[in-house]
């Protein structure tokens, strides 16, 4: 099947005030989205996630770049169907109930009134509002309207969401279950693209990312080979290897720390340290680890905004 987003070469500059001085949204943004796939779209402040976005949904419109959504130009429209969007700040006529609003974006949305309420309802209770249905917006919290901002975004059933920020001003359950919220929308098939700069929050959900700093694609691939190919030296950990045999390892040039009736050998070449491994255990010696350093997302995440521009 086909990207469902594609996004080339995006640059949007904005003109602000009586002298149209520039304030650069975007520069050089590229990445994809993939059917079925949960897609971390990650910057810090100000690097022009939400601009993007915008973009993609055909609400501003590009300076430079070539954009598809579903496969279409965003300005065709013909993908709103398909997509449900959470803006960043969702604001709602506060005067309204819970249930008003969504049901209202299910008409919006072109649902029938039947299947408008029903699903308003259906969606209310997943994200966890099951219980303020009919209360008024003005007595809900920061994290019940976040919550209201994603049941509007699915009242209509779409195959793609387009959450922008959406774990954002929750507090940690409250995120928790947002996680586990995304991670159903993929278990039922769907697509689900967001943007955040929680990192803990990417590392626990996402297939496939994108970093972005100052309008630029930094880095945009599968999670796990950003996470992998950074790998940072080789602890071997081996127990019960004799005195003489350890001497002989240093005398080679291994580095190896004697531990608590361990040692930890350790190596940059990952061809390097299985051959030690198993020298080692021929030679009697116990493998207690073979553990590989990893960068966490975060190393990767502020090295990767250290590139210069
Ligand atoms: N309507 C606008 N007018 C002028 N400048 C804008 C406008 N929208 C965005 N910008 C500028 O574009 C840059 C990127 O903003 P954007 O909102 O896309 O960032 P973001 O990655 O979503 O940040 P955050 O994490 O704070 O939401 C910022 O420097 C911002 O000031
Ligand atoms: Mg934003």
């Amino acid at each position: 099947m086909d990207n469902l987003i594609e996004v080339e070469g995006f640059a949007k500059t904005f003109r602000v005030g009586f002298w149209r001085r520039p304030s650069v949204g975007a520069k050089d943004i590229g990445f994809h989205v993939e059917p079925g796939e949960i897609f971390g779209f990650l910057g810090p402040n100000g690097a022009g996630k939400t601009t993007t976005i915008k973009a993609m949904l055909g609400l501003i419109t590009p300076d430079a770049g070539r954009l598809r959504i579903l496969g279409v130009p965003p300005q065709s429209m013909q993908w709103r169907q398909g997509v449900g969007y959470m803006p960043e700040h969702p604001t709602f006529y506060e005067f309204l109930t819970g249930r008003e609003v969504v049901v209202w974006f299910g008409l919006l949305s072109g649902l029938n009134r039947t299947d408008a309420v029903s699903r308003a309802e259906k969606m209310l209770n997943r994200v966890g509002l099951g219980h303020a249905l009919d209360r008024r917006l003005r007595g809900y919290s920061k994290g019940m309207l976040q919550r209201t901002g994603l049941a509007t975004a699915l009242v209509s059933d779409p195959k793609l969401l387009v959450l922008d920020e959406p774990m954002t001003g929750l507090d940690p359950i409250g995120r928790k279950e947002i996680r586990e919220l995304i991670l159903s929308l993929k278990d039922e098939g769907r697509t689900v693209f967001y943007s955040t700069h929680i990192l803990p929050d990417i590392e626990m959900t996402c297939d496939r990312v994108a970093i972005i700093d100052k309008g630029v694609t930094r880095r945009t691939g599968r999670l796990q080979d950003i996470l992998t190919e950074t790998t940072r030296g080789i602890d071997v950990i081996i127990e019960d290897m004799a005195h003489g045999d350890r001497q002989q390892w240093i005398e080679k040039g291994v580095d190896i720390q004697p531990g608590d009736g361990k040692l930890v050998a350790t190596f940059d070449d990952i061809e390097d340290a299985r051959a030690f491994a198993q020298a080692a255990q021929a030679q009697g010696g116990h493998l207690m680890r073979f553990e590989p350093h990893r960068d966490d997302l975060e190393s990767i995440f502020v090295r990767s905004l250290g590139q210069s521009s």
